[in-house]
């Protein structure tokens, strides 16, 4: 009946079901919700775990005596509700302060700032019991050409996460950075706009093993490109340490609708890849319920992302086990490209006439893929079809 147990590892962050609908061109349509009652609630509905920014929890500018109050009491109901705090990460795109950024904001003061606002909330992060800090650089990027010299704010990127890369070595913590790309919305580019670029940002740092990423499924559908596919090479570079699961509607403003409303089809395999490949992480949700909603809209919001990744993963292994895909897979020559192309060696390929010389490039040219038949059987399953 696809309730959600914490077993499955379901978490939100507080500004998920605490977003309060204010937009561009609207007033808040709700009231704040109390991280307390988010917490409750959650559980509740099966949840595992709950994220926060710093300022989700503690108000921008509180004291140490109230901020002290109100860690205290977000720790006692975690313990009552039985949640986890697997994750956590900074608002550093609020404030005006961070207009131009945070990590590669123009102005170094800024920057030495922003640094000491994440070191903070790490320290919280760890004593909660978070494994992971995400960062999400949303104002670290440039609405024009002469604003920002991109290789220098590179270079300050890389200065930035390094610094704290050895602030938590140095403090003994066991948590780990995933960095989340977006490629515009709220700058009108945003460095470090995809999960290829990430990834590649990573390999630049002094220890790159401290760092991986949180793919964002409506942030790489914002520019066309395939999620399942992003969140693959992620698995494939041992980077995906956390991911952001909500739904979109293709090239357009960053919707953040529940998780199975968007790109269904796209979230299918997403679901069959990382049940099949094994990702053990949690299943974090970044949505956002639609400002029309009320706090029962909300709760249902809430409710059918967990329900509709636990019915995708329903139909994804009835899709695996099906004996007519197995054939269809097979048919699609799937078990070929598991096979390496030259293990023989080189030398062996060059000396190896039917692989040249001898091939029938007609031939083989002629044979069709079988794709179709394969797609179709997903698209049954998908629709729940016999
Ligand atoms: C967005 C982002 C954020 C981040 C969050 C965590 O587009 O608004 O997805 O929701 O995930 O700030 O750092
Ligand atoms: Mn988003
Ligand atoms: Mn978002
Ligand atoms: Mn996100």
């Amino acid at each position: 009946n696809y309730q959600p147990t914490p077993e499955d590892k379901f978490s939100f962050g507080l500004w998920t079901v605490g977003w309060q609908g204010r937009d561009p061109f609207g007033d808040a349509t709700r009231p704040a919700l109390d991280p307390v009652e988010s917490v409750r609630r959650l559980a509740e509905l099966g949840a595992w775990g709950v994220t926060f920014h710093d300022d989700d929890l503690i108000p921008f500018g509180s004291t140490d005596a109230e901020r002290e109050r109100i860690v205290k009491r977000f720790r006692e109901a975690l313990d009552t509700h039985g949640l986890v705090v697997p994750m956590a990460t900074t608002n550093l795109f609020t404030h005006p302060v961070f207009k131009d950024g945070g990590f590669t904001s123009n102005d170094r003061d800024v920057r030495r700032y922003a640094l000491r606002k994440v070191i903070r909330n790490i320290d919280l992060a760890a004593e909660l019991g978070a494994e992971t800090y995400v960062a999400w650089g949303g104002r670290e990027g440039a609405e024009s050409g002469g604003a920002k010299d991109i290789r220098l704010a590179l270079d300050r990127m890389k200065e930035a996460f390094d610094l704290l890369g050895e602030y938590v070595t140095e403090q003994g913590y066991d948590l780990r950075f995933a960095i989340e790309p977006k490629p515009n919305e709220p700058r009108g580019d945003i460095l470090l706009p995809t999960v290829g670029h990430a990834l590649a940002f990573i390999e630049r740092l002094e220890r790159p093993e401290l760092y991986g990423v949180n793919p964002e499924v409506g942030h790489e559908q914002m520019a066309g490109l395939n999620f399942a596919h992003g969140i693959a090479q992620a698995l494939w570079s041992g980077k995906l340490f956390h991911l952001d699961l909500n739904g979109q509607n293709g090239i357009k403003y960053d919707q953040d609708l529940r998780f199975g409303a968007g790109d269904l089809r796209n979230a299918f395999w997403l679901v069959d890849l990382l049940e099949t490949a094994g990702y053990e992480g949690p299943r974090h949700f970044d949505f956002k319920p639609p400002r029309t909603e009320d706090f029962d809209g909300v709760w249902a919001s809430a409710a059918g992302c967990m329900r509709n990744y636990l019915i995708l993963k329903e139909r994804a292994a009835a899709f695996r086990a099906d004996p007519k895909v197995q054939e269809a897979l097979k048919a699609a020559r799937l078990d070929q490209l598991a096979l390496p192309t030259a293990e023989d060696g080189l030398a062996s390929l060059l000396g190896d006439k039917s692989a040249y010389e001898d091939f029938d490039v007609e031939a083989a040219a002629e044979r069709g893929m079988a794709f179709e038949a394969l797609d179709q059987l997903a698209t049954d399953h998908l629709l729940g079809v016999k």
